[in-house]
């Protein structure tokens, strides 16, 4: 008899490493726990601590929870294109080979690339390829060059469950004033076939992209023999899936909820956009500094 697994392969902790955080991980945990979740893939942010955030959330596992972490970042590389990667054991937060992937604006989305597949254990995919800006890869490559890529860094995030609560309060005015935009929004949130079958992808991701427990219940369902019992079993699991349909946990929001979910959604973006400017603003400057301009005129 087989069993099935509900997985999420995009999840930021987004912890602030203040005094609520035990607070905010039995939250999550309760989350977990509720809808089920097999296998997470905790792929904080590079500039907001992924490391000590996966720590932070393991420390606080439940006596009796059964949801396996995998240990993740969401690299931003130095063109300013998101990449998830994870694998099945945290020592990679710590190895000085895999350092630059813990650092904003620091690989190129080449070099990511290569020191994840020189790395067994390791893997990574193109996460909501549709997004607009610099952080998804249509806008920066096109559509065919952007599956290209996808299928090089090995995955793709088939359906990410981002702009939800949005397309669900107001899909049908956005679709009328701002087509282009609800038409990215929905590919963020379902990925067409003619584009997966483009990328060749080695496996298929689903992912929540959850910044805070209310967001959570969203990810696929796999088709496994047994529950994995351990986090390498987890990691083969989820990078041999190529499962196209996701599946949404969790009752339906009222409205009123599904409101505070999108301006709490909007909060945390607008913040998060103005951190990853104001990292960038710090290191032109670094880089242009005079003292450093002298240093390498005399070097
Ligand atoms: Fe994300």
């Amino acid at each position: 008899m087989g069993h099935h697994l509900f997985v999420d392969y995009h999840f930021h902790p987004n912890f602030r490493f203040g005094r609520r955080e035990a607070k905010k991980a039995w939250r999550i945990w309760k989350a977990f726990t509720q809808h089920d979740l097999g296998v997470v893939v905790v792929s904080e942010h590079n500039w907001k601590r992924p490391k000590e955030s996966f720590e932070l959330l393991e420390s606080h596992r439940p006596a009796g929870a059964r949801t396996l972490l995998l240990p993740g970042a969401e690299v931003l590389t130095r063109e300013g294109l998101d990449i998830v990667v994870f694998g099945s054991d945290p020592s990679w937060y710590r190895d000085r080979t895999t350092a630059g992937l813990l650092q904003p604006y620091r690989l190129s989305v080449e070099e990511t690339i290569d020191l994840v597949s020189s790395r067994d254990g390791m893997a990574a995919f193109l996460p909501h390829p549709f997004t607009r800006g610099t952080t998804g890869a249509v806008d920066f490559y096109g559509e065919e060059l952007a599956a290209t890529l996808a299928g090089r860094i090995g995955g793709v995030e088939v359906s990410n469950n981002c702009y939800d609560d949005c397309l669900k309060m107001a899909g049908r005015l956005c679709s009328r004033v701002l087509p282009d935009t609800h038409r990215r929004m929905s590919l963020t949130q379902c990925l067409t076939e003619e584009f997966l079958n483009l990328t060749g992808a080695g496996f298929f991701a689903h992912g929540s992209d959850a910044h805070f427990p209310g967001e959570l219940g969203y990810g696929c369902l796999m088709e496994v023999k047994s529950p994995p019992v351990d986090p390498i079993h987890a990691f083969e699991l989820m990078t041999s899936h190529l499962g196209r349909e996701s599946h949404a946990r969790g009752e339906e929001k009222p409205p009123w909820l599904r409101a505070w979910h999108v301006s709490k959604s909007m909060i945390i973006t607008l913040g998060e956009a103005m951190e990853k400017r104001s990292i960038r603003k710090d290191l032109r400057r670094l880089q242009t500094s005079p003292k450093l301009v002298n240093d390498l005129a005399t070097a």
